[in-house]
């Protein structure tokens, strides 16, 4: 299938792109081993995915966007390394392995966190890829995302209401900080890395698509908290409720879970069509987004 093609093509310059990166020796290698170990163990990396394609859907090239993509899947998993941490989720297996903390120790665990944090900000402003300027943009765009209004923030938000009611109004608020803010980074830097300057329809397209994207997305991942298998998921079952967090699968059951994610799915596509030339890749992203099993 045409999607299946394409999407191991931009796996594929992801990974080996990614496989290039902290490989040096020093003193601290145990502490780039780390960040390796947990960059480097598997994922399905929709986030580069995301920007590579952006970036082809407005300029017909990914490459540009290389960098920028590497980026956002650090920042992707240092906050899944932070995210698994005792004082946080406290989970032991995070993409078929034992997590960072569980492995390397919890002080060494933080660190690779901070350090891949760090590191998708320099491969941003960095990059040849690119005109200097977007740098600059790629940047501000990654930061608001991952900052208090953006990832951290819907962290935050997600513990202090752990053990509370919430409805839906609040789990929006917390699934469009936690994980839409980041979809939508991935999306707006495949824009900001074209050398062909996107139109206004096309900024706004992308960042309504993301939005319900990262929706149908939570939404998916708390279902699954409940009705998968750690072999399949690769991560452990019923964190949630050990957790006392109230997600759409506790609030509405897995039937109703089920429509609003194929309906948030549905308005996603709706948003890139009309917007870009060749929006058939991202519609069937978000169709298997809304079925996967991992
Ligand atoms: C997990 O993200 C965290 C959420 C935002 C739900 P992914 O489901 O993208 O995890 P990987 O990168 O594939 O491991
Ligand atoms: C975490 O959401 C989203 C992040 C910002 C890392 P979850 O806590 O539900 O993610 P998983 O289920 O551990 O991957
Ligand atoms: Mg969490
Ligand atoms: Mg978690
Ligand atoms: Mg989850």
């Amino acid at each position: 299938m045409e999607f299946d093609r394409e999407y191991r093509e931009a796996l594929s310059l992801t990974e080996s792109e990614l496989r290039g990166c902290f490989g040096e020796d020093g003193p601290q290698r145990e502490l780039l081993d780390a960040m390796r170990y947990s960059l480097l163990a598997g994922g399905k990396r929709v986030r580069p995915v995301l920007t590579l394609k952006f970036c082809e859907a407005v300029c017909g090239e990914m490459k540009p966007a290389l960098d920028y993509a590497c980026g956002v899947e650090m920042l992707h998993t240092y906050s899944l390394i932070h995210d698994d941490l005792p004082c946080m989720d406290n989970d032991e297996l995070r993409r078929g392995k034992p997590t960072c903390h569980v492995k390397y120790g919890e002080w060494l665990a933080l660190l690779a966190g901070d350090a891949l944090q760090a590191a998708a900000f320099e491969r941003l402003a960095a990059s040849r890829r690119t005109a200097p300027p977007a740098n600059g943009k790629a940047c501000a765009v990654l930061a608001r995302a991952a900052g208090c209004g953006g990832m951290c923030g819907g962290q935050y938000l997600d513990i202090v209401n752990e053990g509370r009611e919430l409805d839906e109004e609040d789990l929006n608020r917390i699934h469009i900080r936690k994980t839409s803010a980041l979809l939508e980074a991935a999306c707006l830097l495949g824009l900001t890395a074209s050398p062909t300057e996107p139109s206004e329809q096309q900024w706004a397209a992308a960042e309504q698509y993301a939005r319900l994207l990262g929706l149908a997305f939570q939404i998916r991942d708390d279902m699954l908290d409940v009705e998968s298998t750690e072999e399949e998921l690769g991560k452990p079952i019923g964190s949630d409720a050990d957790n006392g967090k109230t997600t759409f699968a506790t609030l509405y059951g897995l039937d109703k879970c089920r429509e609003m994610v194929e309906a948030l799915t549905e308005k996603a596509k709706q948003s890139v069509q009309g917007a870009f030339e060749s929006p058939e890749f991202l519609c069937a992203l978000a169709d298997s987004l809304a079925r996967r099993k991992n």
